[in-house]
């Protein structure tokens, strides 16, 4: 399939160029229609829940849902849970982490709200502290050396969880979590497994946007909406566990999903299974298109952009410009206006674009470059 044909399946709303992709899935054609098909067999028979609803191409639900997911993880299906948002997940998580009182968990500013708010509910709840540091002092100029050594640094004999997000939507950033992942090994020889630093990952902008497999970039735990980069159905996210840590894991909620192990951190009742249940057939179009594909493109638009910027009087680029360190979200200032001044002037030109620390571009495998143009030809009139 080509981008055109790829971009054909969503029903955008025309005329606008829509670089905020990033924040909630438009679903595609295909998604659409899977969503539709079960929503119709859940409508005529709701008793048929959760055990026999089918796709077009044969029978759905959670064992076919978390196969796929792992597939695209590189991990397997037992180690994943099922959560309706990456907010969700990042509840379950650090609800459930083993801790004494005293331990503490070590995340910055920079992380998600989602992420900072989980972590201090947890700690509040459990007798544990929240600690903000900081891995570097510009995220421009960051190196994936002087993150690891921060990290190494900051961590303390009492700190029982390292949160990191694989790509921070406040700068862009993309973490380098294997060579993170290294430094809390280091720091874990000798500890035992009550006092094992457990790295934490905050993947959603990483998950269908970069080439890696979520599961073997060395953390403990991978948590993601799947309702962003992949597509996948509004409401739907997973955590996954390595298996060596699952008994460091407590559940939440009751799950219904019976196959216990990793599974049981998933919160149960009845969801709206015509969204869960559609997963696979986000994760096929996404296989069909291809990982390294749809991650070559995101990179090579968001080069765009920043190159883009960097030819704007003005404009102050916060995201590396090294693809290692980044992926496809691109935050900026224009000087002398107000992050929110630029989102208005830019929609004024029907492009969207979203903010949060700074304004953000975000290049999603749909977007064309000429899209990226019109974006920056109107930031270009505002710097004017
Ligand atoms: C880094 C990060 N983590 C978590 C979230 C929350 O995601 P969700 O809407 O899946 O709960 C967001 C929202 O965009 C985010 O940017």
């Amino acid at each position: 399939m080509d981008w055109d044909a790829l971009r054909a399946q969503f029903r955008l709303e025309p005329g606008w160029a829509n670089l905020a992709l990033f924040y909630l899935a438009s679903h595609p054609k295909a998604v659409r229609e899977a969503v539709d098909h079960l929503s119709a067999q859940v409508d005529a028979n709701p008793l048929a829940v959760p055990a026999g609803l089918a796709l077009p191409d044969g029978p759905t639900g959670w064992p076919r849902v978390r196969q796929a997911l792992a597939a695209c993880l590189g991990g397997r299906a037992e180690e994943i849970a099922m959560t309706a948002s990456t907010s969700i997940g990042l509840g379950v998580v650090y609800n459930g982490v083993v801790t004494r009182p005293g331990q503490e968990f070590l995340l910055t500013e920079l992380d998600h709200n989602s992420h900072r708010t989980a972590a201090r509910l947890a700690a509040e709840k459990h007798g544990n502290t929240v600690r903000l540091a900081s891995w570097f002092a510009d995220s421009a100029t960051a190196t994936a050396q002087g993150i690891a050594a921060a990290v190494g640094e900051a961590i303390r004999p009492n700190t029982r969880v390292v949160g990191i997000t694989w790509v921070q939507s406040s700068t862009g950033l993309r973490m380098p979590v294997r060579a993170v992942a290294d430094v809390v090994r280091r720091a874990n020889e000798g500890r035992s497994p009550a006092d094992r630093c457990l790295l934490v990952v905050d993947g959603v902008h990483g998950l269908a946007a970069v080439d890696e497999d979520a599961a073997g970039l060395g953390a403990d735990v991978v948590i993601a909406g799947t309702h962003k980069w992949l597509f996948g159905p509004r409401g739907t996210g997973l955590i996954w566990v390595a298996p060596d840590i699952l008994d460091q894991l407590r559940p939440t909620f009751v799950s219904f999903i019976g196959s216990g192990g990793t599974a049981a951190l998933s919160p149960g009742g009845f969801l709206a299974f015509e969204h869960a249940f559609a997963l696979p057939v986000a994760v096929a179009l996404h296989e069909q298109l291809g990982r390294a594909r749809v991650a070559a493109r995101v990179t090579r638009l968001s080069t765009r952009v920043k190159q883009g910027l960097g030819r704007i009087p003005g404009v102050t680029v916060h995201t590396p410009a090294d693809p290692d360190l980044s992926a496809g979200i691109t935050c900026f200032s224009v000087a002398g206006y107000t992050h929110q001044q630029v989102v208005d002037h830019a929609a004024s030109r029907r492009v969207r674009l979203s903010t949060l620390n700074y304004t953000r571009i975000g290049t999603a495998v749909i977007n064309t470059p000429a899209e990226i143009d019109t974006a920056l030809n109107s930031l270009a009139d505002l710097a004017r």
